[in-house]
């Protein structure tokens, strides 16, 4: 079983510090970053040592944790507004993924409802943050087994981006489904897009699944039409960034996916957790995050492909409009578009 991809360490000379797993060197080498300041957190998530959204999620909460460790005051007031201030220093790292700031959000209300002195609203910020990575693996279970329902013997499932165990705390989201799908018996293999620009599908999804021993093949983002049109996909499954009442936002790229495969007859699920819901929003007002055009110009800065002076467009997510999605597999159940928002709008 993989390592969780974030913890909280709890003794020893790291002593209250998250532990994350460096995903901008994955796959070639494994290393691990200790964080111990809400800064570094912050630039952890920027920069993706930490990426994908449950575990943007979960990097927040810790990051709300360290800041109040960090805290030199005496008041609780005034942890309050240290605390307000560092939310929006983790929430402006990368706009998109709503449960960045549902993240923090949770832990500055724990915050504000904890009664006690300074050290003991501390100590219950650090145990919800714990409570947030702990509670992530389990929904992902949940959405893995109701997932694997949608998923028959034999299929063969295309994915974007890497929504799996390193994207989450543990488990994953869409690659949940696929973990589900196998442990209910069916044999599944995945064929993952390479997911220009920043290839989280050659280095994340592939690297996870080949320790998993499940079978992956990765593809050029290119071939997906061609492989759907010669029938070689029977499901789409994605995770997803944010999910608001009329799309999904979810890695740039996606959106042509479920074109695709509308237009091949292929189903398309997206697998997400209920903290990623954003319904009391549309799709026109979603901030989607635009990056560095180094990017897009070049692999990881080592290779150039367009010549000095050419401008890059780089937004890093895009929106599926519902009418493309087949089903959302959350911790509840399977629904379609209607029945998500007849089941959870009154969240908001
Ligand atoms: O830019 P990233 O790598 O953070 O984008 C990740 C994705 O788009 C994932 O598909 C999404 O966060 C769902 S993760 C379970």
């Amino acid at each position: 079983m993989l390592e969780r991809t974030i913890s909280w360490i709890d003794g020893g000379p790291d002593k209250n510090s998250a532990k994350l797993i460096d995903q901008t060197k994955l796959p070639l080498e494994y290393t691990h970053v200790i964080v111990k300041t809400c800064e570094r957190m912050a630039r952890a998530i920027k920069t993706m040592e930490i990426r994908g959204a449950p575990a943007i999620g979960a990097a927040a909460a810790m990051g709300m944790a360290l800041a109040a460790l960090e805290y030199e005051g005496k008041t609780r007031e005034g942890l309050i507004v240290h605390l307000e201030r560092s939310k929006r220093i983790l929430d402006s790292q990368r706009p998109t993924a709503v449960n960045l700031m549902w993240g923090t959000k949770r832990l500055l209300d724990k915050a504000a409802s904890t009664a006690g002195t300074v050290g003991e609203v501390v100590e219950a910020l650090i145990a919800e943050a714990k409570a947030v990575a702990d509670e992530d693996v389990e929904i992902n279970r949940r959405i893995g087994q109701h997932g694997s329902t949608v998923i028959a013997d034999g299929d063969t499932v295309l994915t974007h981006c890497n929504a799996g165990a390193l994207a989450c705390v543990g488990y994953g989201t869409a690659l949940g489904v696929i973990r589900g799908a196998i442990e209910a018996g069916k044999k599944v293999k995945v064929i993952s897009d390479e997911t220009r620009p920043r290839l989280q599908g050659a280095s994340l999804t592939c690297w996870e699944l080949k320790e998993d021993g499940i079978p992956v093949t990765q593809i050029a983002d290119t071939e997906a039409g061609l492989l759907m049109r010669m029938g070689k996909i029977q499901k789409v499954v994605v995770g997803a960034d944010r999910i608001v009442a009329d799309g999904v936002f979810n890695k740039i790229g996606t959106y042509q996916v479920a074109i695709m495969a509308n237009f091949h007859g292929i189903p398309f699920y997206v697998a997400a957790p209920v903290s990623t819901l954003d319904l009391a929003r549309k799709m026109d007002g979603v901030e989607i995050e635009q990056r560095d055009e180094w990017e897009v110009k070049t692999v990881f800065k080592k290779v150039q492909l367009s010549p000095d002076g050419v401008p890059a467009i780089n937004y890093a997510f895009d929106g599926t409009p519902m009418e493309l999605v087949t089903g959302i597999v959350t911790e509840d159940g399977v629904f379609t578009p209607k029945e998500l928002l007849e089941r959870y709008q009154a969240k908001g």
